[in-house]
């Protein structure tokens, strides 16, 4: 645990910043502003020649073939969860775009990684980006062009959220390092990533507008958009992402799918990117409104319901470029981000078609199943894409796994203890694998959350397996209620496996529908019962817990016999043995909390409990800003039971003999002025010619199958020969281009955000007598001078050490850039940092409450200040 302070002018006050009340929309006034027109793609030198290619058959396509691209075919209209329409011409086929960020969903032999949750919980960048190479091999193999992940939103704002165990944790570096290092695995195969949901989705229920009413507004301040929600978006478009997904939900009331200022201002232009944006799921909203608004995808292409063989574009796109109101521009612009992402992933070099369907199991079937009668063919091919993807996959479970308590060391487990084992999460599913669509079920040990975020089971070793493997006397009760008539000697150790669920809101698993409605966030089917009981026998109780987010342990976690705890997060497919692996102390525990776990559910904000209302529209007041998770209990002085970043080992570190050295002088509160945008391709912009979306001759037209085309299209006139025909463009609309936004400049924003001010180097040595991983941990603490309220301490970086052996060391560098140095200043539009980082705190250590723990004035006497 170390502390530097840049000055040791600023010495220190421990007091928490005073609450100054920042600006927060309110439902009556929440209002998201104009931003346009759409910026074009292509002005960065990182996708120069991908569009340089682009351009070129673009510029050759028909305009129903440019249609193609942008619109999916319709929900269940091929073998993935959507597809685009092809232009075979230039060698482009139907894209498949098929979820999810932990594997391939509804498919076979593939393998089933841990959740996002889990992969944050390594702390470990190299883990997170084998996983990504892993995903995206196993897409290329399957012939999935993009895979829909990673997950950096939702963030676990809500604790009760469905979904938060799909993105890596409570935190935005967090966020933000796992998804980037997924990224480039994923993409340095060739597959496209789509980093989603763009934003605000922190809560399942009420999240989709449908025929029903609208889907909530989250009422976000712009400082806390930057801080908290976008941060991880921007460093996966640095990374390079190839696609982003839009959110269900509204930002200020205005549905994301078309906000022209998150998607035209912020994505586009602030953040550089210059790949395509697709919306959720059936989330589009309008079709001409989102085209102007930014969005260059429609997925599966459907409109508000599905199946119908209606769309917002394919054809209505056509006609909306013949009449003149979607200017012609935009939609070579969608076409050009299109194709120049798939060049720029290699996808025109032998980039696999579909092998499989995510619609059946069976080898023969219908290739367009939604449109009921359909021609059938083989879909799938059962190709093997599991490589030695188990291995990372076992890595990232074992070094994920938490222990929280580990009192008289009685962890690591000897081979020869006496065991019994308790709790259905010990075991395999009773109607059998993958028995529940989607993983909509809690059917023995939790391997992950349910809904779109899951993929099939290959094969799964349950912990009851790998333990019988190891200690073949252990006895099994596996059930969730406590067997009477046990007399456990003293020698003998009850593990108990207890769980917590959640998921995606289409499925409603034992009364709560995605977000956890119905045990508050408490272990699912009476498990603390469970524990109690256990303690209730025997002398000494081991818990291991499977849970998808935060879990409150208080009804137990303090009994004597209670002497260790492990929370083994959502392990995939190796749920057995890399938990053995840990429990018999092959290995020691390295995993670390992704978020906070409080004493109770009352220490949250009340502004991050589940909304709920029969009528209208939800208004989600984001009122607690920027303090979500530990930055609220920094702030609101409350002690958490385990702090964000806690985790215990079976050896014991130091950190120490730290190195701070200036990289780039932060000599200025603003960064050094953008370039200015480069060139992107530009085309004719006079209207195609109506016959290029005439039906062809002898088209064999597929039921309720979205095309391109138009039965009259000549019927069609512009505007510009009919003025009486003006469309109601939204306020705001125009098409003269916005000037460049000073915060950006390259991908993620100003290239001078992501210069390293300072690398502080650390020495981490194990000074136990075991061998084990250690992770440092850095935060950063603002002075005042900043001027904005802020949390005392945010994680900025991490580092994991190899294994150590006792007496071992590493050296770990950490890195700090402008940005980690910086606040959003909503006046200016830009972020403002402190003039040469004075009186700025860097701490490091295994945690953040071990931060909290020292005499800091104790620490500086052992001269780590500077
Ligand atoms: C939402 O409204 C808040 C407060 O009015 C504003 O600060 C923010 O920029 C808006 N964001 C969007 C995306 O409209
Ligand atoms: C159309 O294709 C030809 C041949 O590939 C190419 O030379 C030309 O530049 C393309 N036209 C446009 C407008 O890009
Ligand atoms: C558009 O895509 C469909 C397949 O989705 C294909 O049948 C059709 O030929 C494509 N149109 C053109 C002009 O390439
Ligand atoms: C042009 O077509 C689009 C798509 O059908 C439609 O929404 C729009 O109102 C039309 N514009 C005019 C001026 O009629
Ligand atoms: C299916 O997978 C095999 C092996 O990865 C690949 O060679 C093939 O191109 C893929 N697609 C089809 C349609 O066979
Ligand atoms: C991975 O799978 C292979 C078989 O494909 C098996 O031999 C190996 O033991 C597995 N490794 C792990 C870590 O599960
Ligand atoms: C550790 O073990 C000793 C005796 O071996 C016992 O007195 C003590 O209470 C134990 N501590 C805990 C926290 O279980
Ligand atoms: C297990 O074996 C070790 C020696 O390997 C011995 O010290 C210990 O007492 C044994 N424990 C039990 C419960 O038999
Ligand atoms: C404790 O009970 C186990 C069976 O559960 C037995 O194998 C072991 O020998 C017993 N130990 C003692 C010290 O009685
Ligand atoms: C169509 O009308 C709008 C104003 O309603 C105008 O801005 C646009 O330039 C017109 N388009 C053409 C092609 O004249
Ligand atoms: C830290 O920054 C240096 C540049 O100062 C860079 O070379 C290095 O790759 C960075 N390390 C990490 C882990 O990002």
């Amino acid at each position: 645990m170390i502390l530097l302070y840049l000055t040791l002018s600023c010495l220190i006050s421990w007091t928490l910043a005073a609450q100054r009340s920042p600006h927060h929309p309110r439902a009556d006034a929440a209002y998201s502003p104009p931003y346009y027109p759409a910026p074009n793609g292509g002005w960065l030198s990182e996708w120069t020649s991908a569009y340089e290619k682009a351009q070129k058959i673009v510029g050759n396509m028909t305009l129903a073939e440019k249609v193609n691209l942008t619109t999916g075919t319709g929900e269940f209209m091929g073998p993935c969860a959507g597809q685009t329409g092809s232009a075979l011409r230039f060698g482009i086929p139907n894209l498949c775009l098929h979820d999810s960020p932990l594997g391939i969903r509804n498919s076979d032999h593939n393998t089933a990684f841990p959740a996002g949750v889990t992969v944050g919980a390594t702390f470990d960048k190299d883990l997170m980006y084998e996983r990504g190479v892993g995903l995206g091999e196993e897409a290329r193999g399957k012939g999935v062009n993009v895979l829909l992940g990673p997950v950096v939103g939702p963030t676990f704002r809500k604790p009760r959220g469905g979904r938060g165990w799909e993105g890596f944790g409570a935190d935005p570096s967090l966020q933000a390092i796992g998804g980037a290092q997924t990224i480039k695995g994923m993409q340095s195969t060739g597959a496209i990533s789509c980093l989603k949901h763009f934003i605000g989705n922190e809560q399942e229920m009420h999240r989709e507008t449908s025929v029903l009413g609208p889907g909530y507004s989250s009422n976000i301040d712009d400082r806390t958009l930057h801080e908290i929600y976008l941060w991880p978006f921007a460093e996966g478009v640095r990374a390079g992402t190839g696609s982003v997904m839009m959110a269900y939900n509204d930002v200020n009331r205005s549905a994301c799918s078309q906000n022209s200022l998150l998607i035209n201002g912020i994505l586009k232009d602030e953040l550089g990117f210059q790949g395509f944006v697709m919306t959720d799921w059936l989330a589009q909203m309008g079709g001409v409104s989102s085209a102007l608004a930014g969005l260059d995808m429609a997925m599966p292409g459907d409109g508000l319901i599905p199946l119908l063989g209606d769309s917002y574009w394919g054809s209505e796109l056509s006609r909306s470029i013949l009449n003149g109101t979607v200017p012609l521009e935009r939609l070579n612009d969608m076409v050009t981000r299109i194709v120049a992402t798939w060049y720029q992933m290699g996808q025109d070099e032998d980039y696999p078609l579909p092998n499989f369907s995510s619609n059946t199991l069976d080898e023969t079937g219908p290739l367009y199943p939604g449109a009921l009668i359909s021609p059938t063919g083989v879909v799938n091919q059962y190709v093997n894409v599991e490589g030695t993807h188990n291995i990372t996959a076992n890595a990232i479970a074992r070094d994920a796994i938490t222990l929280l308590k580990n009192d008289n060391n009685t962890l690591p487990l000897s081979k020869n203890a006496s065991l019994h084992v308790f709790g259905t999460d010990a075991g395999a599913n009773s109607d059998g694998l993958n028995s529940c669509s989607d993983q909509g079920c809690d059917n023995g040990v939790l391997t992950m959350g349910w809904g779109s975020g899951t993929s099939r089971l290959p094969y799964l070793v349950t912990p009851q397996e790998a333990i019988a493997n190891v200690t073949p006397t252990a006895t099994f009760h596996i059930s969730d209620t406590f067997p009477s008539g046990l007399t456990p000697n003293a020698s003998s150790i009850a593990l108990v496996f207890i769980n917590a669920d959640s998921g995606e809101n289409y499925i409603t698993v034992e009364n709560n529908p995605g977000d956890r409605t119905t045990t508050d966030l408490y272990a699912w089917h009476n498990g603390d019962e469970l524990v109690e009981a256990a303690a209730a026998v025997f002398s000494r109780v081991v818990v291991i817990i499977h849970t998808v987010g935060p879990i409150i342990l208080e009804n137990w976690i303090d009994l004597d016999p209670v002497k260790a705890v492990l929370i083994a997060h959502l392990p995939g497919q190796e749920a057995g043995y890399s938990l053995t692996d840990i429990l018999y102390g092959d290995y020691s525990p390295s995993g670390h909390l992704p978020y906070t776990i409080p004493f109770n559910e009352s220490n949250y904000p009340a502004s991050v409990s589940l909304l709920n209302q029969p009528f209208g529209q939800i208004q989600d007041d984001f009122t607690e800003g920027i303090y979500i998770d530990y930055r609220h209990f920094l702030n609101a002085n409350i002690t958490p039971r385990y702090p964000f970043g806690h985790g215990l080992s079976y050896t014991t570190f130091s950190i120490s003999d730290p190195v701070l050295t200036t990289v780039t002088p932060l000599d200025s509160a603003y960064s050094p002025s953008r370039t200015a945008k480069g060139s992107t391709p530009s085309y004719p912009t006079t209207i195609p010619d109506p016959d290029e979306v005439a039906w062809p001759d002898n088209f064999n037209r597929i039921w309720r199958y979205l095309y391109p085309y138009l039965d009259d299209p000549d019927s069609i006139v512009s505007n510009s020969t009919n003025s009486s025909a003006a469309y109601p463009y939204p306020d705001g609309y125009t098409t003269t281009a916005h000037p460049a936004p000073r915060a950006g400049g390259g991908q993620g924003g100003n290239p001078a955000l992501f210069d390293v001010a300072f690398t502080l180097s650390v020495l981490v040595t194990n000074t136990g007598s075991r061998s084990g991983r250690a992770v440092a941990q850095l935060y950063v603490e603002l002075p005042d001078t900043i001027d904005a309220d802020v949390p005392s301490r945010q994680l900025r970086d991490f580092g994991k050490t190899g294994t150590l052996q006792p007496g071992g060391s590493e050296t770990v560098v950490l890195n700090v850039t402008r940005k980690d140095l910086s606040v959003w200043d909503v006046g200016v539009q830009d972020w403002r940092t402190v003039v040469d980082g004075e009186g700025v705190g860097l701490w490091v250590g295994e945690s953040l409450g071990s931060l909290g723990e020292r005499d800091v004035r104790a620490i500086f006497g052992r001269g780590w200040g500077l």
